[in-house]
């Protein structure tokens, strides 16, 4: 077996035994520009166990910092708090390796592992409140169904007062710094959100259900340990009270303009609509998809209150950067925006009416029929189009006051 990096040890019993992927770019199309970590974390309790693998090519990474650490083969436990593969792509290898006594997994989790991978081996099923003993320590379960797969699930380490909140809490950052106060906040907080808003907005009830549960659980916790990304020690609590806020999806007063462009006469109407939302006193951000990417839009729209889209009409339809972020954002299923359309176009012009659909079906509430301009647009076009923005930022503004 080759060699890597070793072990890091996280509490006197407790080991970081994951993998960091410097040079993933695209995680099924969210846009990891800061890479990720898959972490995995070794109990060293009388029945010593390993909590969740990790991707499939990073097996051999993980089974050398276990073996930096113990003879992997004394492993006696393993859990895998969530299905998908970046965390078990690995498992049926390392249970072949390791030959643990046990596996457990929700019965979701059994489920969906059994009908991904060909296993040889039985995965015990667990539930919330159900605990295991490890000999000098315990084990606890937390299902968190939709959290973001119907199989996750924490585990929680009474002892050493860690919740092993899998992709929960987590970011995707590639970093060796692995507890979250050794890193730069403001990439702590963007990467968090942006993890956030791209794979939980769908499922903000759950998230608040689930916070609002937790004192219920008794659970005294000194660190929450997510799958990706740093470790949370300083206050554990932080990445739990943002999720609440978060989950909200409260309204401000930035309104996101996303367009793209062809001839730059959209690009124009875009920086005229941010010109209207400027005079109404809201914050404008512009978005052009040609230089972003649909993980950065969905960020952007986490706390927005206004989504204005633009497109130019291209073969009859909308300009395929437009479809392809407006697809994605639709199926994060965002609420509380109003917004509008805009876009230029040559003789068909179906692109306004095709965006409108878009948002109509994101329950976007929308001030005006939108802006289509024919070719190019001249000042009474752009007059409508500082109009528009104006209307939404105004409308905003009237709306966060009533609340
Ligand atoms: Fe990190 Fe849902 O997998």
């Amino acid at each position: 077996m080759r060699e890597f990096a070793k072990a890091v040890k996280i509490t006197d019993k407790v080991y970081w035994v994951g993998a960091i992927d410097w040079s993933i770019k695209d995680f099924h199309g969210y846009s990891t520009d800061r890479g990720t970590t898959y972490n995995a974390y070794l109990v060293l309790a009388d029945k010593i166990t390993l909590i969740d693998t990790v991707k499939a090519p990073f097996r051999e990474e993980l089974m050398s910092r276990i073996k930096s650490v113990i003879d992997p083969g004394k492993i006696d436990i393993i859990v895998s708090n969530h299905a998908e593969m970046d965390h078990s792509g690995s498992l049926r290898q390392v249970v072949a390796e390791v030959k643990p006594e046990k596996v457990f997994a929700s019965a979701m989790g059994v489920k969906t592992l059994n009908a991904h991978f060909d296993l040889d081996f039985e995965i015990t099923p667990v539930k919330t409140g159900d605990g295991i003993s490890l000999g000098n320590m315990e084990l606890t379960f937390v299902e968190t169904k939709m959290l973001h797969w119907p199989d996750s699930m924490f585990t929680y380490l009474k002892e050493e007062k860690i919740l092993f909140s899998q992709d929960a809490f987590g970011m995707h950052l590639a970093t060796d710094r692995l507890f979250e106060d050794e890193n730069e906040p403001d990439i702590i907080h963007w990467e968090a959100l942006k993890y956030f808003a791209n794979i939980l907005l769908p499922y903000c009830p759950q998230i608040t259900r689930l916070v609002e549960s937790l004192p219920d659980l008794n659970l005294d916790i000194r660190m929450i340990a997510p799958d990706h990304g740093p470790i949370w020690r300083k206050d554990p609590m932080v990445p739990v009270k943002k999720y609440t806020e978060w989950a909200k999806q409260k309204p401000n007063k930035k309104v996101i303009i996303i367009y793209d462009t062809m001839w730059q006469s959209t690009a124009l109407m875009a920086r005229t609509v941010a010109d209207g939302v400027m005079e109404s006193g809201a914050e404008p951000h512009v978005i052009h998809m040609g230089s972003k990417d649909r993980s950065f839009a969905a960020t952007m729209m986490l706390d927005a209150g206004g989504l204005i889209v633009g497109s130019p009409t291209l073969n009859n339809n909308i300009f395929p950067t437009m479809a392809d972020v407006l697809t994605y954002l639709k199926g994060l299923r965002p609420k509380n925006l109003i917004g509008g359309a805009f876009g230029s176009y040559g003789w068909g012009g179906e692109a306004v009416r095709q965006l409108n659909e878009y948002l109509e079906d994101m329950s976007v509430e929308l001030v005006s029929e939108g802006v289509k301009v024919k070719y190019v647009p001249g000042n009474e076009d752009l007059q409508q189009c500082r109009e528009l923005g104006k209307n939404v930022g105004e409308k905003l503004i009237e709306l966060i006051g009533k609340k």
